[in-house]
Protein backbone atom coordinates (compact mmCIF):
# COMPACT_ATOMS: atom_id res chain seq x y z
CA UNK A 1 0.00 0.00 0.00
CA UNK A 2 1.07 3.84 -0.77
CA UNK A 3 1.77 5.65 2.23
CA UNK A 4 1.05 8.99 1.91
CA UNK A 5 2.57 12.26 3.31
CA UNK A 6 5.85 11.19 2.86
CA UNK A 7 8.15 10.27 -0.02
CA UNK A 8 9.25 6.81 1.38
CA UNK A 9 6.33 5.03 1.22
CA UNK A 10 6.68 4.02 4.79
CA UNK A 11 4.00 3.37 7.09
CA UNK A 12 5.30 5.71 9.90
CA UNK A 13 1.80 6.35 12.05
CA UNK A 14 2.31 2.50 12.74
CA UNK A 15 5.91 3.04 13.68
CA UNK A 16 5.16 5.55 16.28
CA UNK A 17 4.88 2.66 19.39
CA UNK A 18 8.56 1.57 18.50
CA UNK A 19 9.93 5.07 18.33
CA UNK A 20 8.24 6.03 21.12
CA UNK A 21 10.07 2.74 22.93
CA UNK A 22 13.34 3.88 21.52
CA UNK A 23 13.00 7.28 22.83
CA UNK A 24 12.25 6.17 26.41
CA UNK A 25 15.16 3.75 26.61
CA UNK A 26 17.59 6.71 25.09
CA UNK A 27 16.20 9.88 27.34
CA UNK A 28 19.48 9.67 28.73
CA UNK A 29 21.74 9.60 25.59
CA UNK A 30 18.84 12.44 24.06
CA UNK A 31 19.58 14.76 26.87
CA UNK A 32 23.67 14.44 26.80
CA UNK A 33 23.17 15.70 23.00
CA UNK A 34 20.56 18.54 24.03
CA UNK A 35 22.86 19.82 26.91
CA UNK A 36 25.50 20.02 24.48
CA UNK A 37 23.58 21.46 21.52
CA UNK A 38 21.81 24.15 23.83
CA UNK A 39 25.21 25.04 25.15
CA UNK A 40 26.93 25.47 21.75
CA UNK A 41 23.67 28.28 21.44
CA UNK A 42 25.80 30.51 23.51
CA UNK A 43 24.01 33.42 25.69
CA UNK A 44 20.85 33.58 23.17
CA UNK A 45 18.11 34.38 24.90
CA UNK A 46 15.09 32.56 24.66
CA UNK A 47 16.06 30.15 21.76
CA UNK A 48 14.10 28.85 19.15
CA UNK A 49 14.69 25.04 18.55
CA UNK A 50 13.41 23.20 15.51
CA UNK A 51 13.13 19.33 15.67
CA UNK A 52 12.42 18.50 11.94
CA UNK A 53 11.08 14.70 11.35
CA UNK A 54 10.45 14.45 15.11
CA UNK A 55 9.11 11.20 15.29
CA UNK A 56 7.88 9.73 18.51
CA UNK A 57 9.03 13.91 20.21
CA UNK A 58 12.09 12.12 22.69
CA UNK A 59 14.27 14.57 21.20
CA UNK A 60 12.10 17.70 21.49
CA UNK A 61 11.34 16.18 25.42
CA UNK A 62 15.49 16.40 25.78
CA UNK A 63 15.58 19.89 24.25
CA UNK A 64 12.48 21.37 26.71
CA UNK A 65 14.10 19.53 29.50
CA UNK A 66 17.57 21.24 28.22
CA UNK A 67 15.64 24.81 28.10
CA UNK A 68 13.87 24.64 31.36
CA UNK A 69 16.51 26.85 33.17
CA UNK A 70 17.00 29.83 30.62
CA UNK A 71 13.36 29.15 28.75
CA UNK A 72 12.85 29.40 24.90
CA UNK A 73 10.77 27.62 22.29
CA UNK A 74 11.05 24.70 20.98
CA UNK A 75 9.00 23.34 17.55
CA UNK A 76 8.37 19.98 16.41
CA UNK A 77 7.90 19.45 12.98
CA UNK A 78 6.80 16.25 10.21
CA UNK A 79 4.76 14.92 7.71
CA UNK A 80 2.75 12.50 9.67
CA UNK A 81 0.30 14.13 11.77
CA UNK A 82 -0.65 10.67 13.69
CA UNK A 83 3.44 11.27 14.85
CA UNK A 84 3.28 14.37 15.45
CA UNK A 85 0.69 15.33 17.24
CA UNK A 86 0.95 12.75 20.59
CA UNK A 87 5.04 13.79 19.84
CA UNK A 88 3.59 17.51 21.04
CA UNK A 89 1.53 16.31 23.17
CA UNK A 90 4.42 14.40 24.96
CA UNK A 91 6.70 17.58 25.02
CA UNK A 92 4.06 20.09 26.15
CA UNK A 93 3.49 17.74 29.56
CA UNK A 94 7.41 17.75 29.49
CA UNK A 95 7.21 21.71 29.51
CA UNK A 96 5.02 22.46 31.82
CA UNK A 97 5.68 24.55 34.56
CA UNK A 98 8.48 26.15 32.92
CA UNK A 99 8.77 29.50 30.39
CA UNK A 100 9.32 26.98 27.45
CA UNK A 101 6.82 27.13 24.70
CA UNK A 102 6.23 24.56 22.60
CA UNK A 103 4.76 24.12 18.65
CA UNK A 104 4.24 21.94 16.41
CA UNK A 105 3.68 22.20 12.50
CA UNK A 106 2.71 19.93 9.96
CA UNK A 107 4.97 20.33 6.92
CA UNK A 108 6.74 18.07 4.42
CA UNK A 109 10.56 18.96 4.76
CA UNK A 110 11.13 18.49 0.92
CA UNK A 111 8.55 21.36 -0.06
CA UNK A 112 10.53 24.50 -0.75
CA UNK A 113 7.75 26.49 1.42
CA UNK A 114 9.02 25.06 4.65
CA UNK A 115 11.16 27.96 5.49
CA UNK A 116 7.81 30.39 5.64
CA UNK A 117 6.28 27.63 7.73
CA UNK A 118 8.35 27.67 10.54
CA UNK A 119 9.97 29.97 12.64
CA UNK A 120 14.28 30.94 11.93
CA UNK A 121 15.64 29.10 13.99
CA UNK A 122 18.64 29.41 16.64
CA UNK A 123 18.67 25.53 15.97
CA UNK A 124 17.76 23.12 13.65
CA UNK A 125 17.61 19.39 14.35
CA UNK A 126 17.01 16.70 12.08
CA UNK A 127 17.74 13.30 12.89
CA UNK A 128 17.37 10.22 10.21
CA UNK A 129 15.11 12.42 8.37
CA UNK A 130 16.99 13.69 5.32
CA UNK A 131 17.90 10.30 4.24
CA UNK A 132 13.98 9.72 3.64
CA UNK A 133 13.62 12.84 1.03
CA UNK A 134 14.06 12.89 -2.48
CA UNK A 135 16.70 15.15 -2.93
CA UNK A 136 19.33 15.22 0.35
CA UNK A 137 21.71 18.29 -0.33
CA UNK A 138 18.12 20.41 -1.82
CA UNK A 139 17.00 19.36 2.00
CA UNK A 140 20.01 20.23 3.72
CA UNK A 141 19.92 23.70 1.86
CA UNK A 142 16.24 24.38 2.80
CA UNK A 143 16.88 23.93 6.32
CA UNK A 144 19.66 26.13 6.31
CA UNK A 145 16.81 28.40 4.99
CA UNK A 146 15.04 27.97 8.17
CA UNK A 147 17.84 29.02 10.09
CA UNK A 148 18.28 32.46 11.63
CA UNK A 149 21.61 34.20 11.15
CA UNK A 150 24.62 32.80 13.29
CA UNK A 151 22.18 29.40 14.03
CA UNK A 152 23.47 25.97 13.72
CA UNK A 153 22.15 23.08 12.05
CA UNK A 154 22.44 19.79 13.20
CA UNK A 155 22.11 16.72 11.50
CA UNK A 156 21.82 13.13 13.41
CA UNK A 157 22.83 10.50 10.30
CA UNK A 158 25.01 7.39 10.17
CA UNK A 159 27.08 6.17 12.74
CA UNK A 160 27.07 2.43 13.37
CA UNK A 161 24.66 -0.30 12.74
CA UNK A 162 22.38 -1.68 15.88
CA UNK A 163 23.48 -4.96 17.42
CA UNK A 164 21.73 -6.51 19.76
CA UNK A 165 21.52 -10.05 19.03
CA UNK A 166 23.84 -13.66 20.57
CA UNK A 167 25.40 -14.89 17.45
CA UNK A 168 23.77 -17.87 17.69
CA UNK A 169 20.32 -18.07 18.98
CA UNK A 170 19.19 -21.77 18.87
CA UNK A 171 17.20 -21.60 16.25
CA UNK A 172 17.78 -21.05 12.97
CA UNK A 173 21.04 -20.57 11.63
CA UNK A 174 23.46 -18.11 13.30
CA UNK A 175 24.64 -14.52 12.17
CA UNK A 176 20.88 -13.67 11.60
CA UNK A 177 21.67 -10.02 13.16
CA UNK A 178 24.12 -9.34 10.43
CA UNK A 179 21.94 -11.14 7.62
CA UNK A 180 18.76 -8.69 9.28
CA UNK A 181 21.06 -5.57 9.02
CA UNK A 182 22.67 -6.37 5.32
CA UNK A 183 18.46 -7.16 4.08
CA UNK A 184 17.57 -3.42 5.44
CA UNK A 185 20.43 -1.85 3.67
CA UNK A 186 19.58 -3.72 0.46
CA UNK A 187 15.94 -2.32 0.97
CA UNK A 188 17.27 1.05 1.83
CA UNK A 189 18.72 1.16 -1.72
CA UNK A 190 15.58 0.32 -3.30
CA UNK A 191 14.16 2.40 -1.28
CA UNK A 192 15.63 5.69 -2.32
CA UNK A 193 15.73 4.05 -5.69
CA UNK A 194 12.05 4.38 -6.25
CA UNK A 195 10.98 8.01 -4.94
CA UNK A 196 9.98 10.24 -7.53
CA UNK A 197 12.98 12.74 -8.16
CA UNK A 198 15.74 11.39 -6.18
CA UNK A 199 19.11 12.37 -6.58
CA UNK A 200 22.50 10.77 -5.27
CA UNK A 201 24.20 12.82 -2.57
CA UNK A 202 27.59 10.95 -3.74
CA UNK A 203 29.83 12.93 -0.62
CA UNK A 204 29.61 12.77 3.10
CA UNK A 205 27.35 14.49 5.65
CA UNK A 206 29.78 17.40 6.35
CA UNK A 207 30.73 18.03 3.26
CA UNK A 208 26.67 18.66 2.43
CA UNK A 209 26.89 20.97 5.11
CA UNK A 210 29.31 22.98 3.65
CA UNK A 211 28.13 23.00 -0.05
CA UNK A 212 24.85 24.55 1.81
CA UNK A 213 27.07 27.47 2.69
CA UNK A 214 27.57 26.57 6.34
CA UNK A 215 30.41 27.04 8.83
CA UNK A 216 32.42 25.51 11.58
CA UNK A 217 31.47 22.51 10.04
CA UNK A 218 32.27 19.37 12.66
CA UNK A 219 31.03 16.03 13.94
CA UNK A 220 30.61 13.97 16.62
CA UNK A 221 29.86 10.37 17.85
CA UNK A 222 28.49 8.79 20.59
CA UNK A 223 27.84 5.04 22.01
CA UNK A 224 24.62 3.93 22.83
CA UNK A 225 24.93 0.93 25.03
CA UNK A 226 22.03 -0.80 26.92
CA UNK A 227 24.23 -3.78 27.76
CA UNK A 228 23.24 -7.30 28.64
CA UNK A 229 21.52 -8.48 30.87
CA UNK A 230 18.57 -6.62 29.22
CA UNK A 231 15.88 -4.91 31.10
CA UNK A 232 12.21 -5.67 29.95
CA UNK A 233 12.84 -1.99 27.91
CA UNK A 234 15.34 -3.16 26.10
CA UNK A 235 14.13 -7.01 25.03
CA UNK A 236 10.95 -5.44 23.73
CA UNK A 237 13.30 -2.54 22.04
CA UNK A 238 15.06 -5.59 20.66
CA UNK A 239 11.94 -7.11 19.41
CA UNK A 240 11.14 -4.22 17.55
CA UNK A 241 14.39 -3.75 16.20
CA UNK A 242 13.81 -7.74 14.47
CA UNK A 243 10.43 -7.02 13.39
CA UNK A 244 11.17 -4.15 11.94
CA UNK A 245 14.32 -5.25 9.81
CA UNK A 246 12.32 -8.12 9.08
CA UNK A 247 9.97 -6.21 7.92
CA UNK A 248 11.57 -3.86 5.47
CA UNK A 249 14.31 -6.83 3.90
CA UNK A 250 11.58 -9.76 4.13
CA UNK A 251 12.39 -10.32 0.40
CA UNK A 252 15.95 -10.58 1.04
CA UNK A 253 15.74 -13.16 3.85
CA UNK A 254 15.73 -16.57 3.24
CA UNK A 255 13.06 -18.99 4.66
CA UNK A 256 15.05 -20.37 7.54
CA UNK A 257 15.97 -16.51 8.84
CA UNK A 258 12.28 -15.64 7.94
CA UNK A 259 10.77 -18.26 10.06
CA UNK A 260 13.69 -17.82 12.73
CA UNK A 261 11.67 -14.20 12.89
CA UNK A 262 8.41 -15.67 13.60
CA UNK A 263 9.11 -17.17 16.55
CA UNK A 264 11.24 -14.65 17.81
CA UNK A 265 8.72 -11.89 17.46
CA UNK A 266 6.30 -14.30 18.99
CA UNK A 267 5.31 -13.36 22.88
CA UNK A 268 3.81 -17.18 22.80
CA UNK A 269 6.46 -18.90 21.15
CA UNK A 270 9.24 -20.24 23.55
CA UNK A 271 12.30 -18.65 21.57
CA UNK A 272 10.60 -15.52 21.81
CA UNK A 273 13.77 -12.46 22.67
CA UNK A 274 11.33 -10.25 24.28
CA UNK A 275 11.73 -13.16 27.14
CA UNK A 276 15.58 -13.40 26.80
CA UNK A 277 17.98 -11.62 28.83
CA UNK A 278 21.19 -12.07 26.78
CA UNK A 279 20.19 -9.73 23.98
CA UNK A 280 21.40 -6.27 24.25
CA UNK A 281 21.48 -2.64 22.54
CA UNK A 282 24.75 -1.44 21.31
CA UNK A 283 25.00 1.22 18.74
CA UNK A 284 26.32 4.62 17.86
CA UNK A 285 25.01 7.76 16.60
CA UNK A 286 26.99 10.86 14.48
CA UNK A 287 26.11 14.34 14.66
CA UNK A 288 26.74 16.56 11.99
CA UNK A 289 26.97 20.72 12.59
CA UNK A 290 27.23 23.57 10.53
CA UNK A 291 26.63 27.24 11.43
CA UNK A 292 25.00 29.51 9.03
CA UNK A 293 27.37 33.19 8.57
CA UNK A 294 26.49 35.89 10.44
C1 LIG B 1 13.41 7.53 11.26
S1 LIG B 1 12.16 8.60 11.86
C2 LIG B 1 13.17 9.63 12.91
C3 LIG B 1 12.40 10.21 14.05
C4 LIG B 1 13.27 11.00 15.02
N1 LIG B 1 13.83 12.18 14.42
C5 LIG B 1 14.36 10.11 15.57
O1 LIG B 1 15.54 10.29 15.23
O2 LIG B 1 14.04 9.19 16.33
C6 LIG B 1 11.84 9.68 10.49
C7 LIG B 1 10.83 10.77 10.78
O3 LIG B 1 10.77 11.65 9.65
C8 LIG B 1 9.43 11.89 9.30
N2 LIG B 1 9.38 12.18 7.88
C9 LIG B 1 9.57 11.33 6.84
N3 LIG B 1 9.46 11.99 5.68
C10 LIG B 1 9.22 13.29 5.99
C11 LIG B 1 9.01 14.48 5.22
N4 LIG B 1 8.99 14.43 3.89
N5 LIG B 1 8.83 15.64 5.86
C12 LIG B 1 8.80 15.69 7.22
N6 LIG B 1 8.96 14.62 8.01
C13 LIG B 1 9.18 13.42 7.39
C14 LIG B 1 8.69 10.62 9.69
O4 LIG B 1 7.31 10.85 9.85
C15 LIG B 1 9.40 10.25 10.98
O5 LIG B 1 8.84 10.95 12.06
Amino acid sequence: MAHKHTHDNIDWPARLSSLRRADELDAPYNRQVADRLVDLLGAATEPVIVDVGSGGGGMSVAFAQALAARGGRVVLSDAVGELLDPAAALVRDAAAGTSVAVDAVRADAADDRLADQLPPADLVWASRVVHHLPDQQAAIDRLVRVLAPGGWLALSEGGLATRCLPWDLGIGEPGLGNRLTAARDDWFVGMRAEMPGVRSLPVGWNTALEAAGLTEVFSFSYVIDHPAPASEAVRLSVVDWIAWMADVGEVQLSDTDRAAVARLVDPDDEAYAGARDDVFVLSASTVYLGRKPV
